[in-house]
């Protein structure tokens, strides 16, 4: 199985500072040229699919520097991603289409309609990041006066996703003869009506769209936790990984694969991708000035705010210059992704000031930088290391580093045969080497006997 390769699509880029390089598109605020053209410097690099990150409301209003710079995460100027992989399906031929949409505060049959629209109007190639949502204040815009709580953020999750996989399974994969000759339009035998009532939700169905061409659309997951991991291991067939080390990364592999077993599952059902931030020079003097150009269009106010957001607790406090805090439980915020921060500091003996400056790129996933052979030794030791499957990746500058990503490591990751020179299936489902699940309202007799 060649490493995945999935491209974190924010087009305001991923480094706190990349919007500003003079050499990162103009204006990038919900603008549609940018998008399509991001979608097809990916697929021109045989990129397996484009992922698109969201939440539900504008963020850091109370962290006055970090809003009026923006940064990454907070993305208050981008397009609905359903919406917008709808016109990039268009553009494109190959290249897979995933977008988040949370569990929390949406609806489970609203979700299925959605991504199987998605999966039929791209051909088999839609997505579904599955998140319980991390932005607190996305509460207030859904009637809602405080957060859901974790616990029930995930139990809502489990209970929402297994109706979503149920109304994608509503009607057999042939159940629309539409044979004019005869007046069948479809066969009311294929149909099957969920009827779900749980303790979230209840669902009645089918749902009004004929079964995906993937069957069921991917589920990708993004949560850390013990609960998000249990969901993983229990339900996607990808996990965004945030790790920042190989060691950590390798343990979160190990980890959440070996809890597939209980849930009936083997190990290669669930694919692993590391968020790698890659910045790759002709030389690795030319990526090290990159990063140091990036790094001086963060004013220390937005940096400190930044680490602020990521963490949970407001670093304006604590010096500049000294050690980066041991931020216990209590003052980390609600994500799983504060502690990995604060556990990198700790054991790298990182100041404040040099932990901000981490966390610019990607939310403090790795960073592999240097040249082509740099990067790509590292992304080598990583994928045979069994630390992922593959890599979500940001290559700052929005596009110049992605084309330089393909131009550059592309080529060299396909001559150590890690990666692919065509794309070898149809679906998003036969790139990455996932079964096309069987209905289970409708299940052929050998899929019933195995
Ligand atoms: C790598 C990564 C990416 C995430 N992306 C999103 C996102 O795009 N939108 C969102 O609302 N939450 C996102 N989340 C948040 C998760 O869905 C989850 O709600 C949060 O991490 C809290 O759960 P945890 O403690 O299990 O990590 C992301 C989390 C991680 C680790």
């Amino acid at each position: 199985m060649p490493m995945i390769l999935a491209a974190n699509a924010n087009a305001q880029g991923s480094h706190v500072g990349e919007w500003r390089h003079p050499t990162a598109w103009d204006k990038p605020a919900s603008n549609l040229e940018n998008a399509v053209r991001l979608a097809q410097i990916a697929e021109a690099g045989k990129f397996d699919l484009l992922f698109l990150a969201d939440g539900n409301g504008v963020r850091n209003l109370d962290k006055p520097d970090l809003f009026a710079a923006t940064a990454p995460s907070d993305r208050p100027g981008i397009f609905e991603p359903v919406t917008l992989l709808s016109a990039l399906a268009m553009v494109t031929k190959h290249i897979g289409l995933v977008a988040t949409a949370t569990t929390t505060y949406d609806e489970p049959f609203a979700v299925a309609r959605r991504f199987a629209s998605l999966d039929h109007i791209s051909k088999g190639r839609a997505g579904w990041n599955l998140v319980t949502t991390s932005n607190a204040g996305d509460a207030l815009n859904f009637s809602h006066e405080a957060h859901v709580g974790r616990d029930d953020r995930y139990e809502r999750a489990a209970e929402f996703a297994g109706i979503v996989k149920g109304l994608w399974d509503s009607w057999a994969d042939d159940a629309f003869p539409q044979d004019k000759a005869t007046g069948q339009y479809l066969d009311p035998k294929k149909v099957h009506a969920l009827n779900h009532k749980g303790k979230h939700f209840s669902v009645a169905g089918p749902l009004n769209a004929p079964r995906p061409p993937q069957g069921h659309p991917l589920i990708f997951s993004a949560g850390q936790s013990e609960a998000g991991k249990e969901l993983s291991a229990s339900t996607a067939d990808c996990i965004f990984a945030i790790e920042g080390t190989i060691d950590i990364a390798q343990k979160l592999y190990a980890d959440v694969k070996g809890r597939m077993a209980k849930y009936g599952r083997q190990p290669d059902e669930l694919k692993i991708l590391s968020g790698t931030t890659i910045i790759v020079g002709e030389t690795e003097e030319e990526a090290d000035r990159l990063i140091q150009e990036l790094e001086d269009l963060v004013p220390i106010p937005v940096g400190l705010d930044y680490l602020s957001k990521m963490v949970g607790t407001k670093m304006s406090g604590y010096p500049l210059d000294g050690p980066m805090p041991a931020l216990d439980a209590e003052h980390l915020g609600p994500t799983a992704i504060g502690k990995s921060i604060v556990a990198m500091a700790l054991a790298e003996g990182l100041t404040v000031r040099e932990t901000y400056k981490r966390v610019l790129p990607q939310m403090a996933g790795n960073l592999f930088k240097g040249n082509a052979i740099q990067v790509a030794d590292k992304m080598e030791d990583w994928y045979r290391g069994q630390a992922c499957d593959g890599f979500m990746i940001a290559a700052p500058v929005v596009p110049t580093g992605m084309e330089r990503f393909i131009r550059l490591v592309v080529p060299e990751l396909q001559r150590r045969g890690l990666f692919r020179t065509e794309y070898e299936g149809r679906t998003l489902r036969e790139n990455l080497g996932l079964a096309r699940p069987e209905n289970r309202f409708f299940m052929t007799p050998e899929a019933k006997s195995a």
